[in-house]
């Protein structure tokens, strides 16, 4: 079996792993490609020098190398229309639409349907760039903290939460700036600020029917103690079994993940892909905070090594809209990731240091590259992004146990200003909020 991964981060590099691991693809002598993929995924892929933006030269060097399967990483090129320009060709692509893309790239577009199908989330009102007045006066009987979100992709860097009225001034003034967001900030949401605990769900879905991965944790915040400005992910903890009762797990489903492939479809829509379901659960009950289109960077990286059934059977039958017949089958290990990234991160920061200590990790321990590429001497490695290198540990026995495998490789690894979080995975110790 030929695949196709779209992609060059840390998500993309424990697909590969996984993919390279699935029976089906052993079975069949599969050969795995990556456009365009890093060092990390070198182990497991051939990889190609297509940008994964370049959607349609993706589709013709799927059509030329007869590939049976395209997986597609990160949201831009799904929000290109990769899967679209895929099917006109009569390819196999695991992935969403364009169309149904909107689900992640307009936060406007998501938070009508869970109004209109009666999704749980907070409440919110939408406004264009320009309607700074209209804000404020939604703002003066709002109770605080308001969080603002830019419509369009921001890189996770759209959000924003503001105590107070001045704190909001500011905030509209930012977003009401060209320079600053862009095209993410044409429109933008106010909405109420839920307290709860925060859970990521990953259901892959064939449009109809879907599978429910374990479910992770991550960790957006710069600093340690949730401090700081928002990144696309520090690190990730999976399972989360403290507070994630049958109970919330049935809730999850009935409220959420069914009503809204049932919105999907019924808006011309129909999700194919990983649904991605940031959650706050608050008091026993689950709120949506966003939806994305793809898997989680870093939560795939701790999640994957949860599964056991066949991966690649599990996104080939949901690009075939098989998934009934699909049966998951998951393991009892823990998993934690570690993201070491170039200081300044999430602002400016420098690349190309050189990455030292990756071969002399022990234990139960992958390190996925997120943001790598080669140096010019031989097997050198150097930093090329904010996020550098996802660490991930396994421990068949606890999470203390896979979060101590993660943080002494951590400490193995070595680059010129390396940052990382000291406090992954602390929600789901033994031992903290005493028990
Ligand atoms: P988003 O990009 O929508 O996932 O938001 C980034 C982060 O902001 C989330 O992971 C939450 O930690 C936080 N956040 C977003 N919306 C809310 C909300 N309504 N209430 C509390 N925190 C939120
Ligand atoms: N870790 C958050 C995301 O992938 O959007």
């Amino acid at each position: 079996m030929k695949v196709l991964l779209v992609g060059n981060g840390g998500r993309e590099n424990a697909i590969a792993h996984k993919i390279s691991e699935s029976p089906s693809f052993k079975r069949s002598g599969g050969k795995l490609f990556t456009a365009k993929g890093n060092p990390g995924i070198r182990k497991y892929s051939e990889l190609t020098c297509i940008s994964p933006d370049d959607i349609i030269s993706l589709a013709e060097f799927a059509l030329k190398e007869k590939i049976d399967l395209t997986v597609t990483g990160p949201e831009v090129p799904l929000s290109l229309g990769i899967t679209d320009e895929f099917e006109k060709r009569g390819l196999r692509i695991f992935g969403p639409s364009k169309l149904a893309a909107e689900i992640e790239t307009s936060k406007v577009f998501a938070k009508k349907l869970m109004k209109e199908y009666n999704i749980p989330t907070a409440e919110y009102r939408a406004f264009k760039k320009e309607e700074t007045d209209e804000a404020l006066k939604y703002l003066n009987d709002f109770t605080f903290p308001a969080v603002f979100k830019a419509d369009g992709l921001a890189a996770g860097k759209g959000v924003i939460i503001a105590g107070n009225i001045q704190e909001s001034m500011e905030v509209l003034n930012l977003f009401s700036d060209e320079k600053n967001l862009k095209e993410a900030g044409e429109n933008f949401i106010i909405e109420e600020y839920l307290d709860g605990e925060e859970v990521s769900v990953f259901a892959v879905c064939d449009g109809k029917d879907f599978v429910m991965l374990p479910f992770s944790q991550d960790h957006k915040r710069i600093s340690d103690g949730e401090k700081g400005r928002n990144t696309g992910g520090m690190g990730a903890v999976a399972p989360v079994r403290k507070f994630m009762t049958e109970d919330i797990n049935n809730k999850i489903k009935e409220r959420i993940i069914i009503p809204v492939l049932k919105a999907m479809r019924e808006s011309g829509r129909e999700f194919r892909g990983c649904l991605y379901c940031g959650l706050m659960i608050v008091k026993g009950d689950p709120f949506v905070i966003e939806f994305n289109c793809r898997f989680g960077d870093p939560e795939t990286q701790a999640v994957l090594q949860l599964i056991d059934s066949d991966f690649l059977g599990m996104l080939q039958s949901a690009a075939e809209k098989n998934l009934k017949n699909y049966k998951l089958e998951t393991n009892d290990k823990f998993s934690c990731c570690v993201v070491l990234a170039s200081g300044g991160y999430p602002g400016e920061y420098e690349t190309g240091k050189k990455i030292t200590g990756i071969d002399d990790i022990t234990g139960n321990c992958f390190v996925y590259h997120s943001g790598t590429r080669y140096g010019n001497k031989e097997n050198e490695v150097l930093t090329d992004g904010g996020r550098v290198l996802s660490v991930t540990g396994i421990s068949d026995k606890s999470m203390n146990d896979a979060v101590k495998i993660a943080y002494e490789n951590a400490g193995k690894i070595n680059f010129e200003n390396k940052y990382f979080r000291k406090d992954i995975g602390f929600r789901q110790l033994k031992n903290n909020y005493g028990n």
